[in-house]
């Protein structure tokens, strides 16, 4: 099965109303902040935004001092949002599991947000992402560590500073993820669309192997796709490995 195939629908309706509400989590607004902090944008950077989603990344990279910005994703659902927010993006429709529609060394910059841990082959999307970056080009990449907890995303967002036992074990089933969310919000409405948003995460993390890291783990990964000089740190509530990574010679 193709990465089109099996999740795309996924993605598609997540787009539609929900996938924006993640942007009243105050770690989201954290992720989104250290990713476009860690990419070190210049005035002569020339930015690849890859998996764009709704372009919560390439709207701050926009606003940023970068010369160009394109954000790509295979999701025409995700995309329409991320056009209607981002006049001044540029967006185009593309699948990171296949040849970019870009040539060698292309960009200054890629950042690539909550994407790794998704696609069905991660070595090709790195490795198309090495080749379409330009020599000395930076990587910044974000993605679920092995063995994050969504619950303490909530915790952080509550700001409550007690200990992490009453917000583990969130994805062991529906009713205590509910449980959590309700922990969370006030707001009924709210409730109901982050209850939603928990069932589409099952879906897509059902419907596929969903690959995660240890920090050893994702740096000797890009080490092996052609990336030196890689640190790895850690953001979204701790819950998110937060790579940056330089372009080197082919491995
Ligand atoms: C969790 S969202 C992250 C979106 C955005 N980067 C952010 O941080 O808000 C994952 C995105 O990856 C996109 N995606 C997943 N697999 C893809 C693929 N093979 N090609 C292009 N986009 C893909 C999905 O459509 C979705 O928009």
């Amino acid at each position: 099965m193709t990465d089109t195939q099996n999740t795309n629908v996924n993605w598609e309706e997540y787009a539609s109303v929900l996938y924006d509400h993640l942007c009243l989590l105050t770690p989201y607004q954290e992720y989104l902040n250290d990713v476009v902090h860690a990419a070190e944008i210049q005035n002569q950077s020339v930015v690849l935004d890859a998996g764009c989603g709704t372009g919560n990344l390439t709207q701050k990279l926009v606003n940023s001092s970068a010369v160009s910005v394109c954000g790509i994703d295979y999701s025409h659902a995700m995309l329409r949002r991320a056009k209607q927010k981002c006049a001044s993006g540029d967006f185009k429709h593309a699948n990171l599991q296949e040849k970019l529609p870009f040539p060698d060394d292309s960009y200054t910059t890629i950042v690539c947000g909550n994407v790794l841990y998704a696609v069905n082959h991660p070595e090709l999307l790195l490795r198309e992402l090495w080749r379409v970056i330009a020599p000395c080009g930076r990587l910044v990449l974000a993605t679920p560590k092995k063995g994050y907890e969504n619950g303490l995303i909530l915790k952080a967002h509550c700001r409550d500073t007690g200990t992490d036992a009453p917000w583990l074990n969130t994805h062991t089933s529906p009713e205590r993820e509910q449980e959590l969310i309700y922990k969370t919000f006030d707001d009924q409405k709210l409730i109901e669309v982050f209850c939603e948003i928990a069932v589409h995460n099952r879906t897509i993390s059902k419907s596929r192997a969903t690959h995660l890291y240890e920090p050893q783990e994702l740096e000797d990964f890009l080490h092996y796709c052609g990336f030196t000089d890689i640190k790895i740190g850690f953001t979204y509530a701790q819950q998110n490995l937060l790579a940056t990574a330089v372009k080197g010679p082919l491995s």
